[in-house]
Protein backbone atom coordinates (compact mmCIF):
# COMPACT_ATOMS: atom_id res chain seq x y z
CA UNK A 1 0.00 0.00 0.00
CA UNK A 2 1.42 3.38 -1.00
CA UNK A 3 0.19 6.91 -0.34
CA UNK A 4 -1.21 7.80 -3.69
CA UNK A 5 -1.33 7.31 -7.19
CA UNK A 6 2.27 8.58 -7.56
CA UNK A 7 3.97 6.87 -5.04
CA UNK A 8 2.30 3.59 -6.45
CA UNK A 9 3.93 5.00 -9.86
CA UNK A 10 7.17 5.31 -8.48
CA UNK A 11 7.27 1.89 -6.44
CA UNK A 12 5.96 -0.35 -9.79
CA UNK A 13 8.68 1.67 -12.60
CA UNK A 14 11.96 0.94 -9.86
CA UNK A 15 10.38 -2.51 -9.16
CA UNK A 16 10.28 -2.98 -13.10
CA UNK A 17 13.49 -1.79 -13.59
CA UNK A 18 14.97 -3.98 -10.71
CA UNK A 19 13.85 -7.22 -12.42
CA UNK A 20 15.11 -6.53 -15.66
CA UNK A 21 18.52 -5.07 -14.48
CA UNK A 22 18.43 -8.47 -12.35
CA UNK A 23 17.87 -10.74 -15.19
CA UNK A 24 20.35 -8.90 -17.20
CA UNK A 25 18.96 -9.56 -20.76
CA UNK A 26 20.55 -10.23 -23.89
CA UNK A 27 20.15 -11.42 -27.47
CA UNK A 28 19.29 -14.86 -26.84
CA UNK A 29 17.56 -14.34 -23.73
CA UNK A 30 15.22 -10.96 -23.59
CA UNK A 31 13.22 -10.11 -20.21
CA UNK A 32 9.85 -10.79 -21.17
CA UNK A 33 7.37 -8.60 -19.63
CA UNK A 34 3.47 -8.21 -20.20
CA UNK A 35 2.00 -4.85 -19.85
CA UNK A 36 -1.74 -2.94 -19.69
CA UNK A 37 -3.04 0.03 -20.93
CA UNK A 38 -5.54 2.32 -19.56
CA UNK A 39 -5.25 5.51 -16.66
CA UNK A 40 -3.23 3.18 -14.26
CA UNK A 41 0.02 2.42 -15.97
CA UNK A 42 0.52 5.86 -17.41
CA UNK A 43 2.24 6.76 -14.22
CA UNK A 44 4.54 3.95 -14.43
CA UNK A 45 5.12 4.14 -17.83
CA UNK A 46 6.31 8.18 -17.11
CA UNK A 47 8.24 6.92 -14.61
CA UNK A 48 10.02 4.29 -16.87
CA UNK A 49 11.08 6.60 -19.37
CA UNK A 50 12.43 8.69 -17.28
CA UNK A 51 14.56 5.83 -15.57
CA UNK A 52 15.60 4.94 -19.75
CA UNK A 53 16.57 8.37 -19.99
CA UNK A 54 18.82 8.61 -17.03
CA UNK A 55 20.50 6.13 -18.13
CA UNK A 56 19.05 3.49 -15.20
CA UNK A 57 16.82 0.75 -17.43
CA UNK A 58 17.19 -0.02 -20.81
CA UNK A 59 14.61 -1.92 -23.34
CA UNK A 60 17.00 -3.28 -25.73
CA UNK A 61 17.27 -6.96 -24.70
CA UNK A 62 13.19 -6.39 -23.57
CA UNK A 63 9.93 -8.37 -25.41
CA UNK A 64 6.32 -7.09 -24.72
CA UNK A 65 3.19 -8.90 -24.72
CA UNK A 66 0.02 -6.52 -24.31
CA UNK A 67 -2.91 -7.53 -22.46
CA UNK A 68 -5.92 -6.46 -25.41
CA UNK A 69 -6.65 -4.55 -28.20
CA UNK A 70 -10.21 -3.26 -29.01
CA UNK A 71 -11.95 -5.67 -32.01
CA UNK A 72 -12.39 -2.82 -35.29
CA UNK A 73 -10.42 -0.06 -34.19
CA UNK A 74 -8.20 1.35 -36.85
CA UNK A 75 -4.88 0.59 -35.53
CA UNK A 76 -3.79 3.98 -35.61
CA UNK A 77 -7.31 5.64 -33.68
CA UNK A 78 -6.25 7.60 -31.43
CA UNK A 79 -7.53 5.08 -28.17
CA UNK A 80 -6.19 1.72 -29.52
CA UNK A 81 -3.83 0.05 -27.22
CA UNK A 82 -1.69 -0.09 -30.29
CA UNK A 83 -1.85 4.09 -30.38
CA UNK A 84 -1.67 4.51 -26.45
CA UNK A 85 1.71 1.92 -25.99
CA UNK A 86 3.48 3.96 -28.97
CA UNK A 87 2.34 7.43 -27.34
CA UNK A 88 3.06 6.74 -23.70
CA UNK A 89 5.71 4.47 -23.58
CA UNK A 90 7.32 2.22 -26.65
CA UNK A 91 8.48 5.55 -29.07
CA UNK A 92 10.32 7.18 -26.09
CA UNK A 93 12.48 3.97 -25.24
CA UNK A 94 15.28 1.55 -27.29
CA UNK A 95 12.67 -1.44 -27.78
CA UNK A 96 13.08 -2.65 -30.64
CA UNK A 97 10.00 -2.94 -32.99
CA UNK A 98 10.07 -6.61 -33.69
CA UNK A 99 9.49 -6.83 -30.07
CA UNK A 100 6.63 -5.23 -29.17
CA UNK A 101 3.80 -7.71 -29.53
CA UNK A 102 0.18 -6.39 -29.42
CA UNK A 103 -2.76 -8.40 -30.73
CA UNK A 104 -4.40 -7.17 -33.73
CA UNK A 105 -8.01 -6.43 -33.50
CA UNK A 106 -8.24 -5.87 -37.39
CA UNK A 107 -7.04 -9.64 -38.28
CA UNK A 108 -9.01 -11.20 -40.85
CA UNK A 109 -9.40 -14.27 -38.51
CA UNK A 110 -9.42 -12.71 -34.93
CA UNK A 111 -9.30 -16.83 -33.29
CA UNK A 112 -6.47 -17.66 -35.38
CA UNK A 113 -4.92 -14.25 -34.04
CA UNK A 114 -5.47 -14.64 -30.31
CA UNK A 115 -4.19 -18.58 -31.18
CA UNK A 116 -0.64 -16.45 -32.87
CA UNK A 117 -0.28 -14.71 -30.00
CA UNK A 118 -0.45 -17.61 -27.10
CA UNK A 119 2.06 -19.54 -29.50
CA UNK A 120 4.66 -16.54 -29.49
CA UNK A 121 4.15 -16.06 -25.63
CA UNK A 122 5.52 -20.27 -25.57
CA UNK A 123 8.09 -19.17 -28.34
CA UNK A 124 9.72 -16.77 -26.02
CA UNK A 125 9.64 -19.07 -22.86
CA UNK A 126 6.70 -17.33 -21.05
CA UNK A 127 6.17 -14.38 -19.56
CA UNK A 128 8.65 -13.49 -16.71
CA UNK A 129 6.49 -10.38 -15.49
CA UNK A 130 3.16 -9.53 -16.33
CA UNK A 131 1.87 -5.91 -14.92
CA UNK A 132 -1.49 -5.47 -14.90
CA UNK A 133 -4.22 -2.88 -14.21
CA UNK A 134 -8.28 -3.69 -13.34
CA UNK A 135 -11.34 -2.29 -14.07
CA UNK A 136 -13.91 -1.34 -11.13
CA UNK A 137 -15.85 -4.99 -11.94
CA UNK A 138 -12.62 -6.39 -10.72
CA UNK A 139 -11.52 -7.42 -14.37
CA UNK A 140 -8.02 -8.20 -15.44
CA UNK A 141 -7.02 -7.38 -19.23
CA UNK A 142 -10.76 -7.65 -21.00
CA UNK A 143 -11.46 -11.13 -18.72
CA UNK A 144 -14.69 -9.78 -18.02
CA UNK A 145 -16.80 -11.21 -14.54
CA UNK A 146 -17.66 -14.64 -15.57
CA UNK A 147 -14.51 -15.56 -17.32
CA UNK A 148 -13.58 -18.47 -17.17
CA UNK A 149 -10.27 -18.87 -14.90
CA UNK A 150 -8.42 -21.22 -17.04
CA UNK A 151 -9.22 -18.68 -20.37
CA UNK A 152 -6.71 -17.93 -22.93
CA UNK A 153 -6.06 -15.76 -25.43
CA UNK A 154 -9.68 -14.80 -27.18
CA UNK A 155 -12.38 -12.61 -28.17
CA UNK A 156 -14.28 -11.31 -25.84
CA UNK A 157 -17.60 -9.29 -25.37
CA UNK A 158 -16.88 -6.73 -22.99
CA UNK A 159 -19.29 -5.68 -20.14
CA UNK A 160 -21.88 -2.61 -20.01
CA UNK A 161 -19.87 -1.80 -17.04
CA UNK A 162 -16.63 -1.63 -18.90
CA UNK A 163 -18.39 0.20 -21.73
CA UNK A 164 -19.60 2.88 -19.55
CA UNK A 165 -15.89 3.09 -17.73
CA UNK A 166 -14.24 3.40 -21.36
CA UNK A 167 -16.91 5.94 -22.66
CA UNK A 168 -14.74 8.84 -21.20
CA UNK A 169 -12.06 8.23 -24.03
CA UNK A 170 -14.53 7.98 -26.67
CA UNK A 171 -16.04 11.58 -26.66
CA UNK A 172 -18.32 10.28 -23.27
CA UNK A 173 -20.27 8.09 -26.12
CA UNK A 174 -21.48 4.77 -25.34
CA UNK A 175 -22.28 4.57 -29.00
CA UNK A 176 -18.55 5.03 -30.21
CA UNK A 177 -16.88 2.30 -27.85
CA UNK A 178 -16.09 -1.27 -29.51
CA UNK A 179 -17.95 -4.14 -27.99
CA UNK A 180 -15.72 -6.65 -28.65
CA UNK A 181 -12.11 -7.21 -27.80
CA UNK A 182 -9.19 -9.69 -27.81
CA UNK A 183 -7.78 -10.47 -24.18
CA UNK A 184 -5.06 -12.18 -22.82
CA UNK A 185 -7.07 -14.85 -20.80
CA UNK A 186 -6.98 -15.04 -17.17
CA UNK A 187 -4.29 -18.14 -17.36
CA UNK A 188 -2.72 -16.58 -19.73
CA UNK A 189 -1.51 -13.57 -17.08
CA UNK A 190 -1.26 -16.33 -14.01
CA UNK A 191 1.23 -18.32 -16.34
CA UNK A 192 3.67 -15.43 -15.82
CA UNK A 193 6.46 -16.09 -13.54
CA UNK A 194 5.26 -12.71 -11.70
CA UNK A 195 1.98 -10.83 -11.62
CA UNK A 196 1.77 -7.42 -10.68
CA UNK A 197 -1.32 -5.96 -10.50
CA UNK A 198 -1.82 -2.06 -10.06
CA UNK A 199 -5.10 -0.80 -8.47
CA UNK A 200 -6.13 2.89 -7.53
CA UNK A 201 -8.81 5.32 -6.64
CA UNK A 202 -11.71 4.53 -4.30
CA UNK A 203 -13.35 3.56 -7.54
CA UNK A 204 -11.64 0.61 -7.00
CA UNK A 205 -12.09 -0.17 -3.66
CA UNK A 206 -14.75 -2.95 -3.71
CA UNK A 207 -12.83 -4.96 -6.17
CA UNK A 208 -9.60 -4.88 -3.96
CA UNK A 209 -11.52 -6.25 -1.10
CA UNK A 210 -13.71 -9.07 -3.10
CA UNK A 211 -10.50 -10.22 -4.94
CA UNK A 212 -7.84 -10.42 -1.87
CA UNK A 213 -10.66 -10.98 1.28
CA UNK A 214 -13.21 -13.32 -0.61
CA UNK A 215 -12.17 -16.79 -2.33
CA UNK A 216 -11.18 -16.91 -5.55
CA UNK A 217 -14.00 -16.06 -8.56
CA UNK A 218 -14.97 -15.50 -11.49
CA UNK A 219 -17.11 -12.80 -11.06
CA UNK A 220 -14.16 -10.90 -10.11
CA UNK A 221 -11.14 -12.45 -12.44
CA UNK A 222 -8.11 -10.56 -10.36
CA UNK A 223 -8.60 -12.93 -7.56
CA UNK A 224 -7.56 -15.46 -9.52
CA UNK A 225 -3.88 -13.73 -8.38
CA UNK A 226 -4.45 -15.38 -4.88
CA UNK A 227 -3.51 -18.91 -5.83
CA UNK A 228 -0.39 -17.19 -7.79
CA UNK A 229 3.16 -18.27 -6.10
CA UNK A 230 4.67 -14.72 -6.90
CA UNK A 231 1.67 -12.19 -6.71
CA UNK A 232 1.97 -8.61 -5.96
CA UNK A 233 -1.37 -5.97 -5.51
CA UNK A 234 0.16 -2.11 -5.37
CA UNK A 235 -2.91 0.13 -4.22
CA UNK A 236 -3.15 3.50 -2.96
CA UNK A 237 -4.56 4.46 0.03
CA UNK A 238 -7.91 5.14 -1.20
CA UNK A 239 -8.38 1.70 -3.42
CA UNK A 240 -7.71 0.46 0.71
CA UNK A 241 -11.07 1.89 1.71
CA UNK A 242 -13.21 -1.40 1.67
CA UNK A 243 -10.34 -3.37 3.45
C1 LIG B 1 -9.61 -1.67 -19.52
C2 LIG B 1 -8.42 -2.56 -19.82
C3 LIG B 1 -7.84 -3.15 -18.54
C4 LIG B 1 -7.60 -2.05 -17.55
C5 LIG B 1 -8.91 -1.37 -17.23
C6 LIG B 1 -8.79 -0.30 -16.17
O1 LIG B 1 -10.74 -2.41 -19.27
N1 LIG B 1 -8.75 -3.64 -20.70
O2 LIG B 1 -6.63 -3.84 -18.85
O3 LIG B 1 -7.02 -2.57 -16.41
O4 LIG B 1 -9.38 -0.79 -18.44
O5 LIG B 1 -8.51 0.94 -16.70
P1 LIG B 1 -8.03 2.16 -15.84
O6 LIG B 1 -6.63 1.88 -15.46
O7 LIG B 1 -8.15 3.31 -16.79
O8 LIG B 1 -8.93 2.27 -14.69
Amino acid sequence: IREDYDEVSEFVANYIKERIRQFEPGPERPFVLGLPTGSSPIGVYKRLVELYKSGQVSFQYVVTFNMDEYVGLPRDHSESYHSFMWKNLFMHVDIQPENVNILDGNAPDLDEECKKFEAAITRVGGIELFLGGIGPDGHIAFNEPGSSLTSRTRVKTLAYETIIANARFFDGDIAKVPKLALTVGVATVMDAREVVVLITGAHKAIALAKCIEEGVNHMWTVSAIQMHPKGLIVCDEDATLEL
